[in-house]
């Protein structure tokens, strides 16, 4: 049996308290510290949710030996210092996605990881979801013959606000990174890295995307139908197209769900969704764990090259559709490898 690691959430925004919900389902995890730049806050939440202390500030709870995980759900564009800070700390650290504004971002943060031995990984909680990994294995094992065609989307409407961190290009806003990364992983871990990649974008008042179509080719003919938008709500499913039939991670694909998969000759089976309770965030936290055991620096399952690759592609539709972020992005274009 392993240890009992101490977490932390750096950050109570709405994610961290989902995340706080599911952190109580596991046994070897304990909730220690809820960090706000706000100290009332982060009493509120910290009683809220049954952890022990709360900071106001980041640098305070990075300082307390005892923490041995940090969980970093702060907007994209704080993802690189935050985790920077905790690294530097040896805290070991779980990332929400979008990992980092960009590719070069993310490079630092696994560079650090290495310089300090300490384990790092990019939250990206559909990895680690049992439909996710069936449809995979069912993919990937040719029953369906070869996979040709993804379509993928995830878009809700979320009416303009200039306040809001999703039209706020300083925090990262737009739908790319916040939702339609979504439908850029499920290509890219289908299908992997695109040769090509066309885009359509629209944008807000604010100078934020609003809504993207993109498409990837492959060498081999097959492509990527990909779209995300705070417009309109979508289906919220994605689709592998094979050549004896199609697989169907019906809505909200990424979450815990169920699968329809049709066979040519007209026969439709239904796998339900596997999930006993929670929202499915406890299945990312219980492999960090589970790496930290194995005295692990990476994931194998969630890895960097994983990151980085998923990274470089939104760069590279960020670079096609026109998408930049000011403070982020100066070089973007002379930085593209
Ligand atoms: N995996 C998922 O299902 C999922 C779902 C939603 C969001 N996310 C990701 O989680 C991250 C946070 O999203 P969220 O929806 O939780 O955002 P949110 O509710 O706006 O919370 C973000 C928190 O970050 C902290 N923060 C630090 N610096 C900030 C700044 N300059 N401006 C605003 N907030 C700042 C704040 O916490 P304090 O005030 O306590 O310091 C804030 O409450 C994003 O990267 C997003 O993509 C993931």
């Amino acid at each position: 049996m392993g240890k009992t690691y101490n977490w932390a959430v750096l950050g109570c925004g709405h994610i961290a308290e989902k995340f706080s919900t599911d952190l109580k389902l596991l046994r070897n995890a304990k909730l220690y510290a809820a960090a706000s730049r706000n100290l009332q806050k982060a009493q509120n939440f910290a009683a809220e949710y049954g952890f022990e202390m709360a900071y106001g500030s980041y640098e305070e709870m990075v300082a307390d030996p005892k923490v041995d995980i940090v969980y970093v759900a702060t907007p994209h564009s704080h993802h690189r210092n935050h985790t920077l800070l905790c690294l530097n700390n040896k805290k070991a650290v779980l990332c929400e996605k979008a990992f980092a504004m960009n590719q070069k971002e993310a490079e630092e943060m696994v560079a650090t990881a290495k310089e300090n031995n300490t384990f790092l990984m990019e939250a990206f909680w559909t990895m680690f979801q049992p439909s996710f990994n069936k449809a995979m294995e069912i993919i990937k094992s040719g029953e369906l013959g070869k996979l040709k065609i993804v379509r993928s989307d995830f878009a809700f409407h979320a009416p303009f606000d200039k306040t809001k961190r999703l039209y706020n290009i300083n925090l990262g806003g737009g739908s790319l990174l916040d939702i339609g990364i979504y439908p850029v992983f499920a290509a890219l871990t289908s299908l992997g890295i695109p040769e090509t990649i066309k885009t359509f974008a629209n944008f807000s008042e604010t100078g934020s995307e609003e809504s993207i179509s993109i498409i990837f080719k492959y060498k081999d003919g097959e492509m990527a139908n990909l779209t995300s938008s705070f417009a309109a709500y979508s289906p919220v499913q994605t689709e592998y197209w094979c050549e004896k039939g199609h697989l169907t991670l019906n809505a909200r694909w990424f979450t815990p769900t169920d699968i329809t998969i049709w066979k040519e000759g007209g026969s439709e089976t239904k796998i339900p969704n596997m999930l006993k309770n929670g929202w499915g965030y406890q299945f990312e936290a219980a492999h960090v764990m589970q790496c930290l055991d194995e005295g692990k620096i990476e994931s194998e399952k969630m890895s960097w090259k994983t990151s980085l690759d998923l990274m470089k592609i939104l760069d590279r539709v960020r670079i096609d559709a026109g998408i930049f972020f000011p403070k982020h992005d100066k070089n973007l274009f002379s930085e593209m490898k």
